[in-house]
């Protein structure tokens, strides 16, 4: 059975949800294996429209189990508010873990965040205390969620590491914490997650052990991934397809698809240097009012999506650091009305084409080479083959699996689980 990891190829938003949703039709166990709720992943089923923050996109198929992973970090209010918003919309969530290393992201983490991002240092985060939280980890400050299962170890723990939260949370202008705060959140977190609070290798192994079927559901993707992406403009964790495996405790070799979701154009929220990004009068054509589900609009923070063309240099870098085996191409849709469809080829620096994608400094600065391709100035929405759709489109795909060098196995043509071409 598949062990599939799925990831974004691109700044984020590409259709991740859409796709794991999609996937979980088939599925037995989706792992979300990093970030937190700074994700906005948009699901629309039978059930409803939905977008999930933390609880992983499985969650309406009734055979699957979903576990949010060990290299996630999770603010538990988030958790339980979106618990109580989907159990409202009548999902059953009886099959929802978390992993008990997981980070537990702490209200200081989301002042943290709000703090710095109020300063000169501010790269646009979701301002939900991802960088915090991730920095406590490495630092090894945090708490996990096994620590909610031990009460006798919470007053040692707290009184070692609080003079460390404290420090730099004073200095930057923030609210000191105390311990009896963090006691009584603790007692409350216990109350509700507790048993849901599971060893995440007796789930992912016995699945693996079953031959069942996986899907790790990745956040974000590689072009903010902390290492890979344009540093400093990223985020704290790695939404790459080899941090499925650490984050999880599984061998590589146990990985057979590696799925890189894209979107038909570009699109990211946040600052940062993006090389093919158009003008405001032009990116209204894409983005709509806000009403639609699929309108470019951040599904975390409501901010305005920033949108350009199509960069396969970006595609073809995601490619290289994940090992994609599969793409999906989604939002093709929104293609269909334009005559002419600008494509990014390669970058020019100074004169000079490049290979790779260069240092962020430099990449604020590349010029990028544009291909022209006609339209095909149809509606593809309610086409569900792939080799159905016109012969512009599959020229469109062509040019991408040839940059790139990755068969497109999905192409997304409205936002429901059904609106894909296979
Ligand atoms: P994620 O974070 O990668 O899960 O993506 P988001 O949910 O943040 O953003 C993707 C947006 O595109 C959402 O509004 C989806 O409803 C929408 N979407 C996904 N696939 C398609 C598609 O093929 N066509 C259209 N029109 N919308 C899509
Ligand atoms: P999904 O999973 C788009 C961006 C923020 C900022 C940078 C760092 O829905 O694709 P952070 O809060 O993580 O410290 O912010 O990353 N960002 C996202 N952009 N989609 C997301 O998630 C994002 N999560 C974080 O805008 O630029
Ligand atoms: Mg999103």
């Amino acid at each position: 059975m598949p062990v599939r990891i799925v990831v974004g190829a691109q700044y984020g938003d590409e259709g991740k949800g859409k796709m794991v949703d999609y996937l979980s039709q088939q599925a037995d166990l989706i792992v979300r294996f990093q970030g937190g709720d700074n994700a906005g992943h948009t699901v629309v089923n039978a059930q409803g429209a939905f977008k999930l923050h933390l609880i992983p996109c499985g969650i309406f198929e009734p055979q699957c189990s979903v576990l949010i992973g060990t290299g996630t970090v999770v603010n538990p209010n988030e958790l339980l508010k979106e618990m109580s918003q989907l159990a409202d919309a009548g999902v059953d969530l009886s099959r929802l873990y978390v992993s008990e290393k997981a980070v537990i992201l702490m209200p200081y983490h989301v002042e943290k965040d709000q703090l710095s991002e109020a300063g000169k240092s501010s790269i646009g985060t979701t301002k939900r205390g991802i960088g915090p939280a991730y920095a406590d980890k490495a630092l090894r400050l945090a708490f996990r969620f096994e620590d909610l299962l031990d009460e006798g170890s919470w007053a040692e723990r707290i009184d070692r590491v609080l003079p460390l939260i404290n420090a730099p949370l004073v200095a930057m202008g923030g609210t000191p914490v105390e311990a009896k705060e963090i006691i009584d959140w603790f007692r409350e977190w216990q109350k509700h997650l507790a048993p849901r609070i599971v060893h995440p290798l007796a789930l992912v192994h016995r699945a693996l052990e079953e031959k069942k079927s996986l899907v790790f559901e990745g956040q974000l993707g590689a072009m903010k991934d902390l290492d890979w992406g344009i540093y400093p403009y990223v985020t704290s964790s790695h939404p790459v397809a080899a941090y499925a495996c650490v984050s999880s405790g599984i061998p590589i070799r146990a990985v057979t698809d590696i799925l890189g979701v894209a979107k038909a154009f570009s699109s990211a929220v946040g600052a940062g240097p993006f090389p093919t990004e158009m003008d405001e009068e032009f990116a209204a054509q894409f983005r709509g009012t806000g009403r639609e589900v699929d309108d470019e609009f951040g599904a975390r923070t409501g901010r305005a999506r920033r949108l350009g063309w199509l960069d396969l240099p970006v595609l073809r870098h995601a490619a290289l650091v994940n090992g994609f085996t599969e793409l999906a191409v989604l939002k093709m849709d929104k293609l269909d009305d334009f005559e002419c469809i600008q494509v990014c080829e390669g970058y020019e620096l100074d004169g000079v084409r490049l290979q790779w994608l260069p240092k962020t400094s430099d990449l604020w600065r590349v010029k990028p080479i544009y291909r022209s391709m006609p339209g095909w100035k149809t509606s593809t929405r309610n086409i569900r083959k792939i080799s159905d759709l016109p012969a512009e489109a599959r020229a469109y795909l062509r040019v991408i699996e040839q940059a790139v060098g990755v068969p497109v196995r999905y192409v997304g043509v409205g936002p429901e689980r059904e609106q894909l071409a296979i």
